[in-house]
């Protein structure tokens, strides 16, 4: 028996790389996917901060929408659907089911404007599906809590392990078990950056190449300094560990002070050195941290190469689980939204 088709109104708040991909997989691309044929979303709004923004109550074309918002291009001036509101306005005013944000992460901002968002439509009664990082990480309790008042799902599968199921499989899969740490590579940018060094390659190439290869930042500090895998660390503690941390409370050191001499002492002490990001419960609560560490060659954390990543649970029940992430592209990020996005249509 087909499942019912689920047609939500989104909101679209966010449409550079993951949000064009999403739209593009539910349009042009969906014949290819079966799995997700019942998800059939009505398209009410699509902002960027710079590109313009469109609006149609009745659902915008999401071919429009596309040849409208390509990358780097805007909506065109006279187009019948574009607006000047702004996104609080949005948020605020207009008919949706679902708020999909997919802004820029703003560890400076601690995680705003997305927060406001985030609150003023889960207080609308409105579900929110984000890629964002930084409202989990800087306010978890306080989303979680608006969205159990409101009897919606404020969900974020991408925020970690590019749409990898850590979340929904901690909702589900480990139902009754209580995690008490986590560690994991979750930054791309440093283990890619890393094994270059160890290839005997230099920083300034390695990273050139991983903005090339669209995993690195524009402004790639926020990965070479820790701040990414420490925003990270900070979503895992606050929702799998009932933490209250937010990035700048991770203990963090990033990999800029690597020499080559450190890769060459790992390598002859028979390791490689990882950027690792940790958590675990405490009696005085959750401590997290975020630093070069050197993995013996034998341990699964030393065969994560490239843009991959790892995640090891260690819970009171089961485990520890380990889940690993090959060369992830933008397929897995828009695949975490979508994976959410259907997780609206069964009951809260
Ligand atoms: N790319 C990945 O593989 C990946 C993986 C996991 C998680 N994520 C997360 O997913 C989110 C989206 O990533 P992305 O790669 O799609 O980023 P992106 O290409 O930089 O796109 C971000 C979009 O958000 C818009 N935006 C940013 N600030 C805004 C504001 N204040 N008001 C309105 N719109 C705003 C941008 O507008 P303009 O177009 O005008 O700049 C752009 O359309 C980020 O939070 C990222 O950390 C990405």
């Amino acid at each position: 028996v087909a499942p019912e088709p689920y047609s939500p109104r989104v909101l679209l708040v966010g449409c550079g790389n993951v949000g064009r991909k999403v739209v593009e997989i539910l349009s042009a691309e969906h014949h290819r996917f079966p799995g997700l044929a019942r998800l059939r979303p009505t398209w009410v709004g699509v902002f960027t901060r710079s590109r313009g923004a469109l609006v149609r109550p009745a659902g915008l074309d999401p071919a429009d929408i596309l040849r409208c918002l390509p990358a780097g291009g805007g909506v065109p001036d006279g187009h019948p659907n574009r607006t000047e509101m702004t996104v609080t306005d949005a948020v605020r005013d207009l008919e949706y089911d679902v708020l999909v944000e997919l802004s820029a992460l703003s560890i400076e901002g601690r995680g705003e404007p997305a927060v406001s968002w985030i609150n003023a439509a889960l207080a609308r009664g409105g579900h929110v599906v984000t890629a964002n990082k930084g409202p989990a990480a800087y306010a978890y309790a306080e989303l979680a809590a608006a969205a159990r008042r409101a009897g919606v799902r404020f969900l974020f599968e991408s925020a970690v392990m590019d749409g990898a199921p850590v979340f929904s499989l901690a909702r589900h899969g480990l139902a009754g078990c209580r995690v008490t740490g986590i560690s994991g590579i979750l930054n791309s940018t440093t283990n890619f950056v890393l094994q270059r060094l160890e290839e005997g390659g230099r920083l300034a190439a390695a990273v050139a190449e991983a903005q090339a290869a669209g995993f690195a930042e524009a402004d790639p500090r926020h990965d070479l300094e820790g701040w990414d895998a420490a925003a990270k660390t900070a979503v895992l503690a606050n929702v799998l560990l009932d933490g209250r941390v937010t990035p700048p409370e991770v203990a963090r050191t990033g990999i800029t002070g690597i020499t080559d001499a450190d890769i060459r002492r790992a390598r002859e002490r028979g390791g490689r050195l990882k950027l690792v990001c940790r958590a675990r419960r405490t009696e005085s609560g959750v401590t997290a941290c975020v630093a070069p560490e050197e993995v013996p060659l034998g341990d699964p954390f030393a065969r994560v190469n490239g843009s991959g990543s790892i995640l090891r649970l260690e819970t009171d029940l089961m485990g520890p689980l380990l889940i690993t992430q090959e060369n992830p592209t933008l397929y897995d990020t828009a695949y975490g939204v979508l994976n959410d996005l259907l997780s609206l249509a069964e009951p809260v």
